[in-house]
């Protein structure tokens, strides 16, 4: 791995001084992978990895996040949580509004929250989110591992198995890398000081109001099960509401699936094996 000597994103003093460290590297397997590293040897408090590159990112449910130079975004914020984290599920839902807030600052309008955590934009995967947690006796660091797509070449966006967007498309021109970057991790710490005061329940509302699939038909999967109803958006836990046939299930994990096809007989099908 290395470490760049010029940084490429130029962040505030003001929020350079909101973290105890921001590392840039020009490449590295998984600023994730890097951030655990660092926690397991030690490292404690609240810190920022950016990469411009991957060469093994990490996506939810063991998938890759492709992620060539240039081509995204690759951060991982590291937050420190002086209890025992209970409720991971609602954190990943209060960094995907951050990511929205961030992106509405930066001009990229009609972005919508599908479920936990993908920001989708004219029904196109813009960016995903990876949460993970080190739980120790003194704190439990959360990380937040956020991918943002920049500009994706062709052959990139033709290897992802759903349909995706990035920000030169969305914004018909290159965008400002340091200032997505800042007002992400500006949004989120705000949001996290927020979520330490006073839980998820300010952020339900705002989340269910940027629902992708609020009232509509879908089909979730979790592990091998699929399942079907109409989607009521999320509780105070974070939690999907879903109103099957018989009765009204709290989800707390898998995905909808697949993404964005409507409900449909073919898709209840078992997967193969
Ligand atoms: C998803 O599957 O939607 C989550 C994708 C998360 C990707 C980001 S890129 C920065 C960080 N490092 C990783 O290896 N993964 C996350």
């Amino acid at each position: 791995m290395t470490q760049s000597a010029i940084p490429d994103y130029r962040l505030s003093a003001e929020l350079t001084q909101r973290l105890m460290s921001v590392q840039q590297f020009t490449e590295i397997d998984s600023t994730n992978v890097e951030a655990m590293r660092q926690l397991q040897s030690g490292r404690s408090g609240c810190f920022l990895l950016l990469a411009h590159s991957q060469t093994a990112g990490r996506g939810r449910r063991g998938k890759v996040w492709q992620s060539p130079a240039g081509a995204g975004i690759y951060l991982t914020l590291v937050w420190a949580f002086p209890v025992t984290i209970t409720q991971l599920q609602s954190l990943s839902l209060v960094a995907a509004l951050s990511v929205h807030e961030a992106m509405q600052s930066c001009g990229v309008a009609g972005i919508k929250l599908k479920w936990p955590n993908d920001l989708m934009a004219r029904k196109c995967k813009l960016a995903g989110i990876l949460l993970e947690l080190k739980q120790s006796s003194e704190a439990s660091h959360v990380l937040f591992g956020i991918g943002i797509n920049l500009n994706l070449a062709r052959a990139v966006r033709d290897s992802i198995e759903q349909p995706v967007t990035d920000l030169s498309s969305l914004l018909q021109g290159a965008p400002d890398k340091s200032l997505v970057v800042t007002r992400v991790v500006e949004s989120l710490l705000d949001n996290l000081d927020e979520f330490e005061r006073s839980g998820f329940e300010p952020f339900r509302a705002r989340w269910n109001a940027l629902d992708f699939y609020l009232g509509e038909d879908i089909v979730l999967q979790t592990g091998d099960r699929r399942k079907i109803g109409k989607s009521l958006g999320v509780d105070e836990t974070g939690a999907l509401l879903l109103q099957t046939t018989t009765g009204l299930e709290k989800i707390n994990g898998g995905e909808i699936f697949p993404s964005l096809y409507p409900a449909n007989h073919e898709l209840l099908r078992e997967p193969e094996r």
